[in-house]
C-alpha cells in the first residue's frame, strides 16, 4: 500500500488513455489527483478549485465497454474516481499535462521559470545584459 499526503493510499497503478496516450496513475483516487501524478507541476499550479465550483478539470471520455460510436460523456475530474480501462478523448484547456497535452520539462530547465531569459542577440547585448 503505497501513502502520501497527495493521493489517497493505493495498491497498484491501474492504465488509462488520454488523448490516444496511455499512463499509468494510482488506483483509488480522483482523476485530478492522477493528473497530478502525471504532472505535478502542472496541475499543482494550475487554476483549479478542486472541489467542483471551476469546471477548469472538466474532461470528455468513454467508458470501458462503451462503443466507440457512442457519444462521449463528461465529468468533473475533481469529483470523478479513476476506473481502469478509462478512455479521455478531450480535457479542458486548463487541465495542461506534461508529456500528454503539454510540453515535458526539461530536467536541466532551472527551476525558477520568473527568472529572465538571457538574451539571445550580439554579444554585446549579452555583457549589456550582465552589467544591468
Ligand atoms: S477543479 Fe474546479 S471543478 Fe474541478
Amino acid at each position: 500500500m503505497v501513502e502520501s499526503d497527495l493521493f489517497e493510499p493505493y495498491d497498484r497503478l491501474i492504465e488509462i488513455e488520454v488523448l490516444g496516450r496511455r499512463v499509468s496513475v494510482p488506483e483509488n483516487n480522483r482523476l485530478l489527483r492522477c493528473f497530478q501524478f502525471l504532472s505535478l507541476r502542472t496541475i499543482s499550479y494550475g487554476d483549479f478549485c478542486w472541489n467542483g465550483d471551476c469546471t477548469n478539470c472538466q474532461f470528455w471520455y468513454r467508458e470501458p465497454g462503451d462503443p466507440a460510436e457512442a457519444p462521449e460523456r463528461t465529468a468533473l475530474s475533481c469529483r470523478f474516481r479513476v476506473q481502469e480501462g478509462l478512455n479521455i478523448t478531450r480535457l479542458n484547456p486548463c487541465v495542461q499535462i506534461e508529456g500528454v497535452n503539454a510540453p515535458r520539462r526539461d530536467a536541466a530547465q532551472p527551476a525558477d521559470d520568473a527568472a529572465p531569459a538571457a538574451p539571445e542577440a550580439s554579444p554585446a547585448a549579452a555583457h549589456a545584459y550582465q552589467e544591468t
